[in-house]
């Protein structure tokens, strides 16, 4: 069976930072950033009402994905990990299944330029591999988020692909978009 975040042992502690499961009292110490359009900008859904992110905050699927990073004892950002299969051919497919994760990052704009979203997601990496024994850890983004793919260099991430124009922004433009990853084996050979 593939390990899954209920496997992991919470809260994930670091140096400044705790990192834990998302819960539905999440919601309104999310909103306070993910309203602001300096971050709604870059990411899927910017949502017009209180309302309309609750809809969205509520769906299990994301509730299920979800982890918080407080500093203390203050909500200062969240994650994304999404754990997914890898593409393989039909014969092999079941030694596919849940062998990756998708990463996504928010970080509250207050607390931006102190190396938090940094910190938070290499303890996310980190987990993805020690404890739940992934084989690789991926995230995108558009091509002009230079915060977020400069931040996925610093992790130790790998740019594999830099798409023209396939990515359409609620703005009307169609964007260059950008895909990182990470194996657990470079993962491994950048901490000895
Ligand atoms: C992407 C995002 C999380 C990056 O935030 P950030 O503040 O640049 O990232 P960090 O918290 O890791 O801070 C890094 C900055 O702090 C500095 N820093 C200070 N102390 C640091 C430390 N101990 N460790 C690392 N960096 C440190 C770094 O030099 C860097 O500054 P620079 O960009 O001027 O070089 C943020 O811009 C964001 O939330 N954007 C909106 C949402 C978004 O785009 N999500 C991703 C969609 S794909």
């Amino acid at each position: 069976m593939p390990r899954t975040l209920d496997d992991v042992s919470w809260p994930v502690l670091t140096e400044r930072l705790l990192i834990r499961r998302g819960t539905p009292d999440d919601l309104e110490p999310t909103w306070r950033f993910r309203r602001l359009e300096e971050v709604g900008h870059w990411v899927t859904g910017f949502p017009k009402s209180f309302g309309e992110y609750r809809s969205r905050f509520e769906e299990p699927a994301r509730l299920e994905s979800l982890l918080v990073v407080e500093h203390e004892g203050e909500v200062v950002g969240d994650l994304m990990v999404r754990l997914e299969d890898a593409w393989a051919q039909s014969e092999v497919a079941d030694q596919a299944r849940g062998v990756q994760a998708e990463l996504g990052w928010t970080l509250d704009p207050a607390h931006g330029g102190k190396g938090f979203a940094t910190e938070a997601v290499r303890a996310a990496i980190r987990l993805c591999f020690e404890e739940l024994g992934l084989r690789r850890v991926l995230a995108n983004c558009f091509a002009e988020n230079t915060a977020s793919w400069r931040l996925m260099e610093r992790v130790g991430m790998r740019r594999e692909a830099h798409t023209l124009k396939e990515s359409l922004h609620r703005d009307g433009r169609w964007l260059d978009g950008l895909g990182y990853a990470i194996l657990a084996e470079e993962w491994r050979a950048r901490r000895v």
